[in-house]
């Protein structure tokens, strides 16, 4: 992986429920120091299936009593170009297991408004992320991305225009005709995050880490070797089965 000023690591869980924890550890220890330095934090969630098991867990002990909801923001990386109660929302997947189930004030809840046309979306959002960010470049306390077997993140595919783009923070780009219209953060956004966790499970997404973490240098054919915070941290937090092409990884 190339060579720059972010802080990278990578930790490598038994299976996927003891990924979920120490997700749910990190992310609770994150927030509250965010919200003692600076009064508030700034998650954005991502979507697909992975993430449902670290979701379902925050909403229950001891994570949902540690986290101060009244002062977590949460924002999406990605969404489908859906309405919100869409099977496919990943906003609808995140209330689902966490955001029904814990004290979060609506107001504090920053989804995509996919309901609207895609581009229509993106630019409300971008609004929404200017106000929230008092119109400076937005530092998420924490990014929390998936990892696709093509090597896509959040809405970012292989070679897609949307790769190019640094004026928008948010952009809207017709995937395919499989995953339709998607709305996404922009790379220079990713990249500005003071923490990203790439969180990763599955013997599907062995031979795509491999690929990934085998790269000398950011390659926009794995899409989510283009996100290195160019000063926070990264961490690939994996469980065995994902991280089983790799030599040499002690499982914590
Ligand atoms: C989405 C996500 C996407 C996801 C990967 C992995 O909207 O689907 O943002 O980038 O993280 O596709 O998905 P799984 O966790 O379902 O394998």
């Amino acid at each position: 992986m190339s060579p720059n000023t972010t802080r990278k690591s990578t930790v490598v869980f038994p299976d996927r429920q003891s990924l979920a924890e120490g997700v749910c550890q990190r992310l609770v220890e994150m927030v509250q120091e965010a919200i003692d330095r600076q009064g508030r934090c700034a998650v954005t969630l991502s979507g697909g299936t992975t993430p449902r098991a670290v979701y379902a867990r925050l909403a229950e002990k001891p994570f949902r009593s540690q986290i101060s909801w009244s002062k977590l923001h949460l924002f999406w990386g990605d969404e489908r170009g859906v309405p919100p109660d869409h099977p496919e929302s990943n906003y609808r997947m995140a209330k689902e297991t966490m955001l029904s189930h814990v004290p979060i004030p609506e107001k504090n809840v920053h989804r995509v408004p996919a309901e609207l046309p895609p581009r229509e979306a993106a630019q409300q959002y971008e609004k929404e992320l200017k106000a929230f960010f008092a119109q400076k470049p937005p530092a998420f306390d924490l990014i929390l991305l998936g990892l696709g077997t093509d090597g896509h993140t959040a809405s970012l595919f292989p070679y897609s225009r949307i790769l190019a783009e640094t004026g928008k923070w948010v952009a809207a780009g017709y995937a395919s005709e499989k995953l339709g219209w998607r709305i996404s953060l922009t790379l220079p956004i990713f990249n500005a995050a003071k923490q990203v966790y790439f969180v990763v499970s599955g013997k599907n997404k062995a031979e795509v880490i491999k690929k990934v973490f085998d790269l000398e240098k950011p390659d926009p054919a794995l899409p989510a070797s283009l996100v290195h915070p160019s000063s926070g941290g990264l961490s690939w937090l994996l469980d065995a089965d994902a991280a089983s092409l790799l030599e040499g990884w002690e499982e914590v």
